[in-house]
Order: structure tokens, then C-alpha cells, then sequence
């Protein structure tokens, strides 16, 4: 912590990592941290993809690598965390962004299905959690950002599989908040709204779904992933050094109503 409030905010020096920082919400936080002078090293399963995401934030000044390969691959996430290791010594932010979902009539959804949504979006942010989470408590500081979800508070027909596992992710994030709280390392999430992103494309080409949506969000309008980057700055700075457990929706207020 610094005396000047501003500079609290600032991540130079810092390494974050995101995983599927490639593309919407992730990309979207990359670039939030990257403007606050974090080194970024995002992850996402497409080398296509994020080379050309790569390539977008060098033209913002960021200092960024990509690492590719699918977060629920054991192998991959421990390359991921090794070659933050060797490329700047530390890992200061973390965020579990990589997620996945199947919106699916629950009768007839497989368990192979039910299993992937939670392979990804749980197993594996605890998986990231524990190995970022060991280097932090060594170094005795660090700050983990897991994407949570409305569905995290609430929920809606045929997402079981989601909104189980985003449900899972908030309770992830207040046990690792209290059980890490007094050794450095904060642990909070973003619990995003209604943001447009491919994942959502599906609901936004839905006139039903979107038209409930839409009626909902007291301001008025979807998400953009740029709308999330000042949260997870924050969470992940020491402007946020008293805060722990906690999830921040961002939601256009759909929470409140
Ligand atoms: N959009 C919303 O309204 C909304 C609302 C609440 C919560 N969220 C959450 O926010 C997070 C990001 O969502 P989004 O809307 O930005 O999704 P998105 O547009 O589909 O982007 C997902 C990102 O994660 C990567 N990814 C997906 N599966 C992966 C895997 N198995 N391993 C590694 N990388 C993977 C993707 O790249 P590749 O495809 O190349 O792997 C991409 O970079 C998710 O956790 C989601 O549940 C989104």
C-alpha cells in the first residue's frame, strides 16, 4: 500500500495470468490489467486465436506471451504456471476466467456434458488456485480473481450443469478468501452479468432469451467485457488490500431488481 491512493491501483512489476484471455471477458480483463502495467500471460485452447489477441494488446504497450492448451488438461496448466515462473520469477494475479457452458433441457442432458461444464469450470479454477495459490503463499502475497456468474446467485432452466459449477466457484472463493486471508494472498471473484461475448451469441440470436434479458437489466443494456476491467484491476491491486471471499457483480444492477 502506498499513501497515494491512485498509485494503490497501479500493477507495475506484477505478472497476471488469464486464463482464456483470448477472447471476450478475458481478453477484456487482459487488456484492463495490461493498461494498469501488469505483465499478462493469457491462456486459451486456439494458438490462431490468441496469437492475434497477442498481437492486439503488444499494440496497447502491454507485455504480454500466450501459453496454449485446454485448462482442464493437467499437463497444460502446470506449463502455464512454469513458464510465468520463468518469464518474469513471480505470479502475482490470477484469474480463472476459461469457462465453459451446455444449456440443455436438464432430463436430457449426458453426464459426459454435466462432467465436462464442471471439469473446466470448477475442477480445474481449483486445480489453477492451488498451483498459482502455492507459489503466493510462499512469496506471501498475491490476489486471485475467479469469473463467478449471476448464475453463481441465481438461476434459470436448462443451465444445471453451469450454474452448479458457477454456484461451486463462489463457495471456492470464500473458503480459499478465509482459509489464505492471513498468510497474503486474497482470493475474490467478478460475478459478470449479461455480457456480449461468443458464449452469450447464442442467447443474444434467441429473441425469447434475449427479450427476458433485456427487460431485466435496469440500465438498460448488455454488458461489453471492457465494462468488467476496472473490477478486476481492482481486485487485483492493493486497492482492494481489506477485501477477501467476496464475489463483485457487475451487472448493470440485474442483481439488485
Ligand atoms: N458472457 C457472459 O455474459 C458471462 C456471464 C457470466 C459469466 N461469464 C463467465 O466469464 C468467463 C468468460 O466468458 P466469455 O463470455 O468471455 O466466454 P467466451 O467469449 O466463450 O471466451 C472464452 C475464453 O476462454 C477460452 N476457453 C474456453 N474454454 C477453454 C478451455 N477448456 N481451456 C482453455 N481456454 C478455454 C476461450 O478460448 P479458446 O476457445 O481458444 O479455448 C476464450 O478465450 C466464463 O467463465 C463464463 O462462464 C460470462
Amino acid at each position: 500500500m502506498t499513501k497515494n491512493t491512485m498509485n494503490n491501483f497501479r500493477l507495475d512489476g506484477r505478472l497476471a495470468i488469464v486464463t482464456g484471455g483470448s477472447r471476450g471477458i478475458g481478453f477484456g480483463i487482459a487488456k484492463g490489467l495490461g493498461h494498469a502495467g501488469a505483465a499478462v500471460m493469457i491462456s486459451a485452447r486456439r494458438p490462431d486465436v490468441g496469437q492475434e489477441a497477442v498481437k492486439l494488446l503488444v499494440e496497447e504497450g502491454i507485455d504480454v506471451r500466450g501459453v496454449w492448451g485446454d485448462v482442464a488438461d493437467d499437463a497444460h496448466r502446470i506449463d502455464l504456471v512454469d513458464r510465468a515462473m520463468a518469464w518474469k520469477g513471480r505470479i502475482d494475479v490470477l484469474v480463472n476466467n476459461a469457462g465453459t457452458t451446455v444449456r440443455v433441457p436438464s432430463e436430457q442432458c449426458s453426464l459426459a456434458d454435466f462432467d465436462r461444464v464442471i471439469e473446466v469450470n470448477v475442477r480445474s479454477v481449483f486445480a489453477m488456485c492451488q498451483l498459482v495459490g502455492r507459489k503466493m503463499l510462499e512469496a506471501g502475497r498475491g490476489s486471485i480473481v475467479n469469473i463467478c456468474s449471476l448464475t453463481s446467485e441465481m438461476s434459470r432452466p436448462t443451465i444445471a450443469a453451469y450454474a452448479s459449477s458457477k454456484g461451486a466457484v463462489r463457495q471456492l472463493t470464500r473458503t480459499l478468501g478465509i482459509e489464505w486471508a492471513a498468510r497474503g494472498v486474497r482470493v475474490n471473484g467478478i460475478g459478470p452479468g449479461y455480457i456480449e461475448t461468443d458464449l452469450t451469441g447464442p442467447m443474444l440470436d434467441n429473441p425469447e432469451l434475449k427479450g427476458w434479458v433485456d427487460s431485466r437489466i435496469p440500465m438498460k443494456r448488455w454488458g461489453k467485457p471492457e465494462d468488467l476491467a476496472g473490477a478486476a484491476v481492482f481486485l487485483a491491486s492493493a486497492a482492494s488490500s481489506y477485501l477477501t471471499g467476496q464475489v463483485l457483480y457487475i451487472d448493470g444492477g440485474f442483481l439488485a431488481g
